[in-house]
């Protein structure tokens, strides 16, 4: 059994987390990672309206009595959604953790903190760590440049990037961006971190709401078929590498390209069709390099089982053998 702060934290049976991802965190599979003993989080902006947010909340609550959270991507936008309103529904449908992500969470800390939510923010910098702690945060994950979606500008590795923010935090950090297997856990709680969480190896679970062919690209990926786009904007994403993002890359690389170039070819509605349809070519999907590491599509809880259960044999037997 390892037990950490985290696992204390929140009730869990296991210090792992499924981070928040926008279409694929749905009832299906945020229970099935509560039901097998982690933490798992829907992504509010995928309902299109807080009332379709207070209904998946109530259908997840329906597959599992389990903790489990919302997650509250706060992005800038000419149009931003109604995050005051995803916000109170998540208060009053007694969800008691947030994962917060892109912006800092201080302005939504009131109301939570009032309700009893805790807040886990999740950044790629020791500095935004630290602003984390700060503003109330009740634990900090740590997004290393390995991460699926938005890596950040810095490209600190979670090699680095974890341990830096232990060294700062009083609060438990959690590590994320190229775990996926039980070696990740432990070299995790080797470096301080108190929890994984993991994007990339939960899309490719029985129950993540996907189209096979993703999975199965995803089973066929090495480490080196992720690409980074959308630097030259400072909104970096590690998307899995196919021909549109290629095509994104190269209109990048133009001195007199700005985002509207690219802007059809980035939609959300596009990377919906390659999720739903399984045409792996339609838009850009969010993927990490730890691809390379997934090469199956387990259930979520053989997933959790097997992470554990390897994790506990390296430190008793690999580890414990190492030592005279
Ligand atoms: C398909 C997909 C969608 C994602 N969408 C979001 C999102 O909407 N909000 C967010 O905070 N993170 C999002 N992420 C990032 C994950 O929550 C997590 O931080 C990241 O996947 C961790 O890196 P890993 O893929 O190496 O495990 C997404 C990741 C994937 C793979």
């Amino acid at each position: 059994m390892i037990k950490t702060r985290v696992t204390d934290l929140f009730g869990l049976k296991y210090p792992i987390m499924q981070g928040g991802m926008h279409r694929v965190s749905t009832a299906e599979l945020v229970s099935a990672v509560a039901n097998a003993g982690a933490l798992g989080f829907l992504t509010a902006l995928t309902q299109p309206t807080p009332e379709d947010l207070r209904k998946e909340i109530e259908r997840t609550q329906s597959l599992t009595d389990q903790i489990f959270g919302v997650n509250l991507t706060i992005l800038p936008a000419l149009e931003p959604p109604p995050y005051e309103e995803y916000a109170e529904v998540i208060v009053e449908s007694g969800i008691k953790v947030v994962e917060t992500a892109g912006r800092s969470p201080e302005p939504f800390m009131p109301a939570f903190e009032a309700a009893g939510v805790k807040v886990v923010h999740k950044c790629t910098s020791v500095r935004h760590a630290k602003k984390a702690e700060k503003v109330g945060c009740a634990a900090v994950i740590v997004d290393g440049f390995e991460a699926a979606g938005h890596p950040g500008e810095d490209d600190i590795g979670s090699l680095v990037l974890l341990p830096r923010a232990v060294d700062e935090l009083e609060v438990p950090v959690v590590a994320c961006g190229g775990f996926s297997d039980g070696r990740g856990l432990v070299a995790a709680l080797a470096l301080g971190a108190e929890a994984v969480s993991m994007g990339t190896r939960f899309l490719c679970t029985r129950e993540a709401p996907v189209h096979d062919q993703v999975k199965q690209r995803l089973v066929e990926a090495s480490e080196l078929d992720t690409q980074l786009i959308l630097r030259k904007f400072r909104n970096t994403a590690r998307v899995f590498k196919n021909s549109v993002s290629e095509q994104v890359a190269q209109i990048e690389k133009l001195p007199e390209s700005e985002f509207a170039d690219i802007a059809p070819l980035v939609s959300g509605a596009r990377g919906a069709v390659v999720l739903e349809t399984g045409d792996l070519e339609h838009g850009i999907w969010w993927a990490g390099v730890s691809a390379g590491l997934v090469h199956d599509i387990p259930t979520v809880a053989e997933l959790i089982e097997r992470i554990v259960a390897d994790a506990e044999r390296i430190i008793t037997t690999r580890l414990g053998g190492l030592t005279s």
